[in-house]
């Protein structure tokens, strides 16, 4: 798929199919392609914990009310930063970039996702829930699965000229 069209067109997936299932090799491939993102330092300073139970997803839905689709889509990847290996306090912006890439190879392969941010209170209940150390910080929960439409929406144009500064302010 052209770089261009995944990333205009991929869209937050909040419908899914119930009870299709990610390929371990299609899981594999997302998650490669979310450790090629760029680094500060290239310390690649993440942790991708992978929820596939659905107890364990219908309990992740109760920290994170927002992700009510989250059991239905079958996959929750909970991107977490390594606090030992992130440089300069870098790290959020570290697992930004491979949580972007990751969705748009899970788009470029035919599956849908969904950000969901998470508080710090959601953060250290997560860590605890799914016994992590310490050091290592939930960051943000990616849905992932199959979507039930083709698309849910599609959104006005987003390129805001007023938003580009060229030379001067
Ligand atoms: C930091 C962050 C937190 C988000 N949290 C949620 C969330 O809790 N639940 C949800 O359904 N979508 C969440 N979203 C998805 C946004 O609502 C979505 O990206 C935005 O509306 C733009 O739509 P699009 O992704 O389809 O382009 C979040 C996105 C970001 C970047």
């Amino acid at each position: 798929m052209n770089i261009e069209n995944a990333i205009l067109q991929r869209r937050s997936i909040r419908q899914y199919e119930k009870g299709a299932h990610v390929s371990q090799d299609d899981l594999h491939r997302i998650l490669r392609s979310a450790m090629y993102a760029p680094s500060a330092m290239n310390r690649q300073p993440w942790e991708f914990y992978v929820a596939t139970e659905e107890s364990l997803l219908q309990t992740i839905q109760t920290i994170h009310p927002h992700c009510a689709f989250l059991t239905d889509a079958g996959t929750g990847i909970i991107v977490c930063i390594d606090t030992e290996k992130e440089y300069a306090g870098m790290g959020i912006i570290d697992v930004s970039l491979a949580s972007q890439n990751l969705m748009l190879e899970a788009y470029a392969l035919g599956y849908g996702t969904c950000y969901c941010g998470i508080s710090e209170e959601q953060s250290v209940a997560l860590q605890q829930l799914l016994s992590m150390p310490k050091t290592i910080k939930p960051s943000g929960l990616i849905v992932l699965g199959k979507p039930l439409n083709a698309t849910e929406h599609t959104p006005s144009e987003r390129f805001n000229p007023n938003a580009v500064h060229l030379n001067k302010w």
